[in-house]
């Protein structure tokens, strides 16, 4: 090759490599490197004539960099934690000042503010950019929320712009989130909402199939059903629906797969952020565990000895059967807004708190296309945070009444009904308490804080007059 690559990739993983493809699809010299060099001559291999040679591989880090134009602009998808640390460290010694590093792993917001900080004193950019699609959206178009520098945002903007997914404008589904580890940040409470959603999900599986006896088939329908909801339409109900169909050897695989849900940490930290930052996004902390008890299957085998369920097992008549799927749609309506509602407290706290002047509409529209949790629902979301404040205030109006109607007493009737029949259902009842709790006008917690004046002498407010009070109990 004699000209240079528009720009640089390191890490040929599913990811790296789809991703890669996609930017040479687009029309990008890019170069390629990965440790081992016969993964990165197979990727060549395999894929060089699909972008009619626009993809260039590199055998050592050296030549990669100098096959680089400056300044020079290199996507990091190595896996997060010490490896990115590690990349780091080795190109720094072969860059330029002003050449740009942009990490799109999962990493921690803190993390990417760190190597920002680290770089800047050697005129470096770096730029945490979350990227959300799973490998299809690394191919056809991701949601792309870089965060940092916003001049070294300006320098890769028509990469990232052609190479993002599209909302549902036709705009792409990418912006400058803003400063610092920003971008990081709302990936990861993009990941958060995705874990709450997921849960909610799994639970409105185990109500149909436990108490509804529906077959595999039969609740692909269901969720096919869901999906016509201009609330629910979601990327994670249409695969729900090719999920329940999927049969291998004549079995349905849904069945055969262990219970067990792995997680690589992104929800985890939500929790963790949202506890710090004192933000309410209980369905999330409660995935998180969900997760974590399904992974406890020798705590589980034990219990299940002495844990005897005393449950009734109701059984429906064809006409509550169809009850049901209504009760569990309009559950699973008002606790996925009520997610993103969740997320998006935690994202309006961070920008507060952090100063990173964060757009919010911009933020909902870009989750339109291309990611895990886009959803007809965020085009109303969008433009409720939106500055035209005539259509917002329609929107928002249209949102508020829909949640304070009476879908509410068919999801109460479905807690009931799980509980009686011994299915847990954490996130729809987090989601439900998450509710009842900002629409009580009194909550319990005097007690609470009588309690703790009795036992600590911490002091509480009254309701009837100013100041802080101590009682001798
Ligand atoms: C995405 C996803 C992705 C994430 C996986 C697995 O937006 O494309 O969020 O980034 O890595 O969903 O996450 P867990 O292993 O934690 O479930």
């Amino acid at each position: 090759m004699s000209a240079k690559s528009t720009i640089g990739l390191v890490g040929l993983a599913t990811m790296g490599a789809n991703l890669a493809r996609n930017i040479a699809n687009k029309g990008f010299h890019i170069s390629v490197f990965n440790r081992t060099t016969e993964k990165t001559e197979k990727f060549i291999q395999d894929f060089g004539k699909e972008s009619k040679d626009k993809l260039h591989g590199s055998k050592t880090l050296k030549e990669f960099v100098a096959s680089l134009e400056t300044p020079r602009k290199i996507i990091l998808l190595v896996k997060a934690g010490q490896p990115v640390d590690d990349m780091i460290t080795e190109l720094a010694t072969l860059l330029d000042k002003n050449d740009i590093i942009i990490d799109c792993g999962n990493s921690h917001f803190k993390d990417t503010e760190r190597r920002q900080n680290a770089l800047a004193s050697q005129g470096l950019n770096f730029i945490g950019c979350g990227i959300s699609g799973g490998e299809e959206g690394a191919l056809h178009g991701p949601s792309l929320m870089p965060g940092g520098s916003k001049a070294a945002w300006e320098k890769i903007r028509p990469i990232f712009e052609k190479v993002a997914a599209k909302d549902f404008a036709g705009k792409p589904c990418v912006i400058h989130i803003g400063d610092l580890g920003s971008g990081h940040f709302v990936k990861m409470v993009h990941n958060g909402i995705e874990y709450a959603i997921m849960q909610i999900l799994a639970e409105s599986y185990d109500i149909l199939k436990t108490i509804g006896k529906f077959t595999n088939p039969e609740l692909s329908k269901i969720f096919a059903g869901y999906n016509k909801n201009s609330n629910l339409k979601s990327f994670l109900i249409e695969i729900t629906t090719k999920i329940f169909n999927k049969k291998e050897d004549g079995k349905f695989i849904i069945d055969y797969i262990k219970d067990a849900a792995g997680q690589k940490g992104t929800g985890k930290w939500t929790t963790e952020i949202a506890h710090d930052l004192g933000i309410y996004s209980p369905t999330i902390n409660v995935a998180v565990d969900a997760r974590i008890v399904s992974g406890d299957t020798s705590g589980r085998t034990m219990c299940q000895q002495f844990f005897t369920l005393k449950t009734s097992k109701t059984k429906l008549s064809p006409a509550a059967k169809k009850k049901l799927i209504k009760q569990v749609e309009d559950a699973l309506e008002l606790s996925t807004i009520l997610c993103y509602e969740q997320g998006l407290g935690l994202i309006v706290k961070a920008d507060r708190e952090y100063k990173w002047n964060l757009n919010y509409a911009e933020i909902i529209r870009i989750w339109q296309g291309g990611c895990i949790i886009r959803s007809t629902y965020l085009k109303d979301l969008a433009i409720a945070l939106g500055k035209d404040q005539k259509a917002s205030g329609k929107i928002f109006t249209k949102i508020m009444k829909n949640l304070g109607g009476d879908k509410q007493k068919f999801w109460r009737k479905l807690m009931s009904l799980s509980l009686e029949n011994g299915i847990p259902v954490p996130a729809f009842y987090a989601t439900l308490n998450y509710y009842d709790s900002y629409a009580k006008a009194r909550l319990p917690q005097n007690l609470i804080q009588a309690q703790r004046d009795f036992f600590g002498a911490h002091g509480y407010e009254r309701t009837d007059k100013e100041g802080s009070f101590h009682t001798e109990w």
